[in-house]
C-alpha cells in the first residue's frame, strides 16, 4: 500500500527546512487535524491581512476561519494529498504554526505542473518567513515530486507578494483579466511562472548565496 502511494504521489508526506531567516528557522510539514485553533486564532485576527487576497468565500470570514470548520478542509485536503493532486503544509517558524503553503493542481504526464499559494501570519511578515518557504515548496517541486513547471497567481495590488514570487526567481508571463472571484469581486491577476531549467542548484542554495537565508 504504501508503496503504490509513494509512487503515485512521490513527495507525500514530507517534512522540509528547516532553513534561517530574520524571523527564526523556518519548516515546511503536512497539515495536522490538531492545528485548528492556531489556523483559527490567527486567521480571525489577521483578516484585514489576508481577506483582499483570498478567494471569496461563503458565509461571514468569522464562520469559515472557525475552528470547527478546520476538520472538513482538513479532511478535504488529506484526500486530495491522498490523490495526488495537492501537497498541503504548514509553515512553521521555530517549530509553531505560521501560516501555510499549498502545491495544487499537481498534474503528471507530458505537463507536469502545479501551482502554489501561500499566506503568512501578519505579525511574522517582513522577516523572509514566505520566501524561505516558497524556497523550500519549489525544491521539493522541482525535486521529489518531479514537476517541470510551477506557476502563480498574484494580484497587481499584491506588491509583497510579487516581492516574494521574484525573489525566489518566477518569471512574470502575462496578466489574466477579471481571473479570479477574490474579496468579492473578478480580480485581474499577474500568471508567474519557473520551469526546472531555470533552476541552477537549488532555489534554497539561491537564497543562502543571496544572503537573504542561511542553513539553520
Ligand atoms: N511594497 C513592495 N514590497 C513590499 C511591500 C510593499 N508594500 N511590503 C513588503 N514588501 C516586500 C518586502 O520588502 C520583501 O521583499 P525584499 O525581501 O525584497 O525586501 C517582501 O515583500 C516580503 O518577503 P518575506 O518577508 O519573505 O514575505 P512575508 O513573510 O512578509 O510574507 C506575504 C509575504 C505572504 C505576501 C504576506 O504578507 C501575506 O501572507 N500576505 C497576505 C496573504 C497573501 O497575500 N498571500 C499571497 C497571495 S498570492 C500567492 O499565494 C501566489
Amino acid at each position: 500500500m504504501s508503496v503504490f502511494r509513494a509512487t503515485q504521489h512521490p513527495g507525500w508526506p514530507a517534512h522540509l527546512g528547516p532553513v534561517r531567516v530574520a524571523a527564526g528557522q523556518v519548516t515546511l510539514r503536512p497539515i495536522r487535524l490538531r492545528d485548528a485553533s492556531a489556523w483559527s486564532r490567527i486567521r480571525t485576527r489577521d483578516r484585514e491581512h489576508l481577506e483582499k487576497w483570498e478567494p471569496t468565500g461563503r458565509g461571514s470570514w468569522e464562520a469559515r476561519n472557525h475552528a470547527g470548520n478546520w476538520p472538513s478542509l482538513w479532511s478535504s485536503l488529506k484526500a486530495e494529498a491522498r490523490r495526488g493532486s495537492m501537497i498541503p503544509m504548514v509553515i512553521e517558524v521555530n517549530g509553531a504554526f505560521s501560516g501555510q503553503i499549498t502545491i495544487g493542481n499537481i498534474v503528471r504526464g507530458a505537463l507536469r505542473s502545479a501551482w502554489i499559494g501561500y499566506w503568512v501570519s501578519k505579525e511574522l511578515t517582513g522577516q523572509g518567513v514566505a520566501t524561505a518557504a516558497l524556497a523550500l515548496g519549489l525544491d521539493h517541486c522541482f525535486g521529489v515530486v518531479g514537476l517541470h513547471r510551477v506557476e502563480a497567481t498574484v494580484r497587481p495590488e499584491n506588491l509583497a507578494s510579487q516581492a516574494v514570487l521574484r525573489n525566489v526567481g518566477f518569471r512574470e508571463e502575462g496578466l489574466l483579466r477579471r481571473y479570479l472571484d477574490v474579496d468579492g469581486a473578478w480580480r485581474d491577476h499577474l500568471l508567474v511562472g519557473m520551469t526546472v531549467e531555470e533552476v541552477s542548484g537549488t532555489v534554497v542554495d539561491k537564497l543562502i548565496r543571496s544572503g537573504r537565508a542561511a542553513r539553520a
